[in-house]
């Protein structure tokens, strides 16, 4: 079962997150870092980027991104190159040729599944993975009925995320179709899964997720598979959780020999 953090604001997860990470790169400085975009890791970026700037070292830290817009230059504000590279690229001064995100680009597309999972593997593979959920209970772009033994491909984004998304963009229409996306299989590689959670809108998604069933109906159901998952989330993700009481109870009597 997840260990399930229940934490007073998005601002607490995040410093608790980013000093986890911190110390992890601290002994381990090429650590690998499986970053997230949208609005929820921001808070883990903005406390990370204040480690940085009190002396933490992220240069040797190697980061994958979970995902990519089909079709959308690199170079626009919204495509998950430009994303990363502003919120957490530079905020943490990671060094750009240790930074993967898959190749979104219409003229390579067919080989940018293929050619992510190589550098993944050749990396050693994630040591943590942060993630954030959808409403529908996506998982990075892997919408309902991805497969759990899926791996980096394209995938075509469903109505209702694009319209999430089209906060970012002028319209929903801007919002590209397709995305390149880690696979939920790709996902489940990671060696520690941390997801996050923040504001009521994810609570349902969120509770189908840590407390099942287990089904592709509910992307974020594959955390269940994996042996090491922390969620962090606010009271108000937590809101639709059925076991509430044993994740505190557990957390209070946590063996102080056991991490994050
Ligand atoms: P959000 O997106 O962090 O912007 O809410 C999460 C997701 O869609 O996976």
């Amino acid at each position: 079962m997840a260990e399930v953090i229940v934490v007073s604001t998005p601002g607490s997860a995040g410093t608790l997150v980013a000093d986890h990470i911190s110390s992890r790169v601290e002994q381990q400085p090429q650590f690998v870092l499986g970053v997230a975009t949208g609005s929820t890791p921001l808070p883990v970026y903005g406390a990370l980027s204040e480690r940085a700037n009190e002396g933490v070292d992220f240069s040797q830290v190697q980061a994958f991104a979970l995902d990519e817009y089909v079709g959308l230059p690199a170079s626009h504000p919204e495509s998950y190159h430009s994303v990363v590279d502003r919120e957490v690229v530079r905020p943490l001064g990671l060094s750009r040729e240790l930074v993967h995100v898959p190749d979104g680009a219409l003229g390579s597309i067919q080989t940018a599944g293929e050619r992510f999972e190589q550098l993944l593997a050749a990396s050693g593979g994630v040591d943590l993975q942060i993630l954030g959920i959808g409403g529908d209970g996506h998982l990075a772009f892997n919408e309902p009925g991805s497969s759990f033994g899926s791996l980096t491909r394209v995938k075509t984004l469903t109505q209702a995320t694009r319209e999430a998304n089209a906060r970012f963009f002028g319209s929903v229409d801007d919002v590209p179709i397709h995305s390149v996306t880690q696979g939920l299989g790709t996902i489940l590689r990671a060696r520690h899964l941390v997801l996050l959670a923040f504001g009521e809108a994810k609570a349902k998604a969120l509770a189908a997720s840590v407390e099942g069933p287990v089904t592709s109906s509910v992307p974020g159901s594959a955390i269940q598979l994996h042996h090491h998952v922390t969620v962090v989330v606010d009271e108000a993700a937590a809101s639709e959780l059925q076991h509430r009481d044993y994740y505190d109870w557990a957390l209070q009597h946590k063996p102080s020999w056991q991490g994050l």
